[in-house]
């Protein structure tokens, strides 16, 4: 026996014959087998859910030919806001476009995660595109670096597949069937969804989470999320809620002043508790509290004219369009690298539109 298979045997032996994985290092991804196909199967699925979403909304209004957003497709507005990095942090998170106190200008697109009426509860979506960020990306040319986030801490679920089934068994049959099939049954997820799905006061007053982790800097996974500053008021949800009360709330928060974010990192410290390939689980502030490094103003704006509304439905942001210094790790958004793209390509090519990156300059 060779000296390199003895020694392969003896550390089969001392790790329980193969039998135990080896501990996760912090940061480490872990794609199962067959990922690439779970994710061929996904974009398809996706397109044929975007295509039926036109159909039903075609009953209703037969002049309805857009194909919308598979997730977010309602706005309530895409706003200027300026994300500024903040001074003295510490020295782990200075990495990347926190590398430096400086503001970037930024488009920030609220929307609701259904194209139903804000009378019903549903997930909110928080998407900032920052511009003038310097530096090869790791998806498309240009000086722009995304972030999406979510109404809600956790994703309803873990892994591509999780959402692949999740969306072919609605096509199929109903969502309930993927929640609650007593043969495989995703308890967590319902739990997750109903959790989640709020009547929210207003797009300007809630928190969002990135749900999926992201690097920062080789070996160090983050979190993030929004929140609104300190001392900003939330206004109270209307009686009786109305059909657009979102936009309304948005309309008068900045007609009285403007809002304002502190945009948060949670630093990965637990490998196991705090896992990179399971989109459900939260990581616990306890272990690692957040982190304030940018703080985001979004002045007193106009943002209802038909031209920035029309501006804001053909954006098309992807948490891929970023430095290598934050790559998005994980199952979901290995997927959404080219699921994103592939659907905004559909989106905009099924609606005449010929897209551009925007660059801060835009007046409307
Ligand atoms: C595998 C999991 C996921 C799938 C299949 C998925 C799918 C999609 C698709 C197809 C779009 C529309 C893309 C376009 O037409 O431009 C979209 C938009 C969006 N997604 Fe996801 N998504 C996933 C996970 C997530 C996660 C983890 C978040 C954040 C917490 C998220 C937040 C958003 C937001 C905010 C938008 C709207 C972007 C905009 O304003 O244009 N999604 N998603």
């Amino acid at each position: 026996m060779g000296a390199r298979v003895f020694a392969l045997v003896l550390a089969a032996l001392l790790t329980g014959c193969g039998g135990e994985e080896p501990p996760l290092a912090l940061a480490a991804e872990s794609p199962k087998p067959g990922e690439a196909e779970v994710i061929a199967e996904l974009i398809a699925l996706t397109k044929e859910a975007s295509l039926e979403a036109r159909s039903e909304a075609q009953e209703d209004d037969a002049s309805a030919s857009r194909v919308l957003r598979f997730n977010q497709p309602k706005h309530s507005g895409c706003l200027q806001a300026e994300f500024r990095v903040l001074p003295d942090l510490p020295e782990a998170l200075r990495v990347g476009m926190f590398a430096e106190p400086r503001a970037f200008p930024a488009w920030i697109r609220f929307a609701s995660a259904t194209a139903g009426p804000d009378t019903q509860k549903d997930f909110r979506g928080m998407s900032i595109k920052l511009m003038g960020v310097p530096g090869e990306k790791l998806l498309g040319a240009g000086d722009t670096q995304d972030f999406l986030l979510n109404s809600h801490p956790v994703l309803f679920v873990g892994t591509p597949e999780d959402f692949r089934d999740f969306v072919e068994t609605s096509l199929d049959t109903h969502p309930a069937v993927f929640f609650l099939n007593p043969l495989k049954p995703h308890f967590k997820e319902f739990g997750i969804v109903r959790e989640g799905r709020q009547h929210h006061a207003s797009p300007l007053s809630i928190g969002y989470w990135s749900t999926t982790p992201y690097l920062l800097g080789e070996g160090q996974a983050v979190k993030y999320a929004a929140f609104p500053c300190q001392g900003v008021s939330a206004p109270e949800l209307p009686d009786p809620l109305t059909d657009g009360y979102l936009r309304d709330a948005m309309r008068e928060t900045l007609a009285a002043g403007g809002a304002c974010y502190d945009f948060m990192v949670q630093t990965q410290v637990d490998a196991e508790a705090m896992p990179i390939e399971d989109a459900t689980v939260e990581w616990d502030t306890a272990l690692s509290p957040w982190q304030a490094v940018a703080r985001i103003e979004i002045p007193s704006q106009g943002f209802e004219s038909a031209r920035q509304m029309a501006f804001c439905e053909n954006l098309a942001f992807n948490p891929w369009r970023s430095l290598p210094e934050h790559r998005p790790l994980g199952g979901i958004n290995r997927a959404r690298r080219e699921l994103y793209e592939a659907l905004a390509e559909f989106r905009h090519g099924n609606n005449g539109v010929t897209y551009e990156e925007p660059d801060g300059n835009e007046s409307f």
